[in-house]
């Protein structure tokens, strides 16, 4: 019988490019996935360190393995029980500490270790082995070839951050910016393509500060890299995320222009309306520069909405820091966001800066925030009402018959469709519309 994973996934879409990626490691050693924790020979968390509330989530969900586990062995089944992730990067000695159980470790940068790893806890079971270097050699050269998992898929062209702005742990946990060389990333996207993929989302922490190098060993942009993956046969959707405001150069606004592939939807976070916040955060945009890129890339091609992410409650941010930021949604009336309370991470600057605002502060600004972000996401999706998308179908719905999918918004839609429209691009005429999600009728 062959070994059955079960992998857990938290934080971003990096981590969930990683866990696909481990996943068809562990695929190739033999083993097979299974959506039931109970059952599974190896239980795998890919974790977040991004805020106190996601790291501390691993925690518990490990407490529970570790009953499983004691559950299975007196089955007399085997559970190895393995970390993946920030929180490894950040906190291996705690995970040591709080979960001795744990069979091994890997962080972010060394995942591509996973079969040696397994490989050492058969040889020698019950091992601890925390494995969280950064390595010299490049993960991406020891991972096996990477294939889709469905129409969408994510492809990481660029790991890491030199931003360091001051909340953050990204620049510890994922380490200093690298970008993967063009002709990998082409023969990746290549690869995704043959297997089935129709729309691909460029992945890296701050992804328009791509540097790699083409074939003839010259730097390139992500423009460039955006260009070379639209005329690759089969693509039919082309996005890219996460964008640093300040890195925003013309060369990718033109790609908004030009490349019809290119979906009418970019996240671009500002974190905050202020200009004084912004500086305390060390982001190297102010307000007026973040709206000078909005404006240009609107201009470049007006159907283009936006997205961002916010934080409320930073180090010093008064009433008026926070007016600030419900000015600029206004201004910029996004269809989607993500917002949060600031959490204070060990090791960051903001941590200890003087100004800590009162969690019932936050509390209340996010509410407000909140409310404001989803009334312009409710607008946007029922002004949608009535009108023809281009939808992606990603997975079954709820209801026997009915499809859920995106349009190029990046909104979720379900509609009665066949099982055979699934991984396809089906035109779809919206019906209705929520908060969060659309009901359209295929055409
Ligand atoms: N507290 C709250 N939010 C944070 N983010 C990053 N660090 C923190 C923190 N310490 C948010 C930012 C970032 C998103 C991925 O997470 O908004 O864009
Ligand atoms: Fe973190 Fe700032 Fe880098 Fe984004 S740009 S990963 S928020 S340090």
């Amino acid at each position: 019988m062959a070994k059955k994973y079960f992998i857990k996934t938290f934080g971003c879409q990096m981590n969930v490019y990683d866990s696909h990626r481990m996943a068809v490691m562990l695929e190739n050693l033999g083993f097979v996935p299974t959506e039931n924790q109970t059952e599974a020979d190896l239980v795998l968390f890919n974790t977040c360190h991004i805020r106190e509330k996601a790291a501390e989530k691993v925690f518990s969900d490990l407490g529970r393995a570790y009953l499983i586990k004691q559950e299975r062995a007196e089955k007399g089944l085997d559970t190895i029980i393995g970390v993946a992730g920030c929180v490894v990067q950040a906190e291996d000695e705690e995970i040591a500490k709080r979960a001795p159980y744990v069979d091994f470790a890997l962080g972010p940068l060394t995942y591509h270790r996973l079969p040696e790893m397994l490989a050492k806890i058969s040889r020698k079971h019950g091992m601890t082995l925390i494995d969280t270097d950064f390595p010299a050699e490049a993960k991406f050269d020891f991972l096996p070839e990477n294939r889709a998992e469905g129409g969408c898929s994510f492809l990481a062209v660029q790991e890491g951050c030199n931003n360091f702005c001051t909340y953050c742990v990204v620049p510890y946990t994922r380490g200093a910016e690298y970008s993967r060389p063009v002709a990998e990333v082409v023969a990746e996207a290549k690869r995704l393509l043959a297997t089935g993929t129709l729309e691909i989302n460029l992945l890296g922490q701050n992804v328009n500060s791509y540097h790699g190098e083409d074939e003839s060993g010259r730097e390139r942009n992500l423009a460039y890299l955006l260009r070379r993956i639209a005329e690759l046969d089969g693509l039919k959707r082309l996005r890219y995320t996460t964008s640093y405001p300040a890195d925003v150069d013309d060369d990718l606004i033109a790609c908004h222009r030009d490349l019809q592939a290119l979906m009418p939807y970019l996240h671009l976070p500002v974190q905050s309306g202020s200009d004084k916040i912004l500086k305390a955060m060390n982001r190297r945009h102010d307000r007026k520069q973040y709206l000078n890129v909005i404006e240009k890339l609107q201009k470049a091609n007006e159907s283009l909405r936006f997205s961002s992410d916010f934080i409320v409650g930073f180090p010093g941010e008064t009433d008026a820091d926070f007016e600030q930021t419900l000015s600029l949604v206004n201004e910029v009336k996004y269809i989607q966001a993500f917002s949060f309370k600031y959490s204070r991470r060990p090791g960051t600057p903001a941590a200890v800066m003087p100004g800590q605002v009162e969690e019932k502060v936050k509390k209340e600004r996010l509410d407000v925030l909140q409310k404001l972000l989803f009334d312009y996401q409710t607008k946007f999706n029922e002004d949608s009402v009535g009108k023809v998308f281009a939808v992606l179908f990603e997975q079954k719905g709820r209801h026997k018959g009915q499809l859920i999918g995106r349009t190029p918004y990046m909104q979720n839609l379900h509609a009665k469709a066949d099982d055979n429209m699934l991984n396809k691009i089906v035109e779809v005429r919206v019906t209705g519309a929520t908060t969060n999600s659309l009901s359209g009728e295929v055409l």
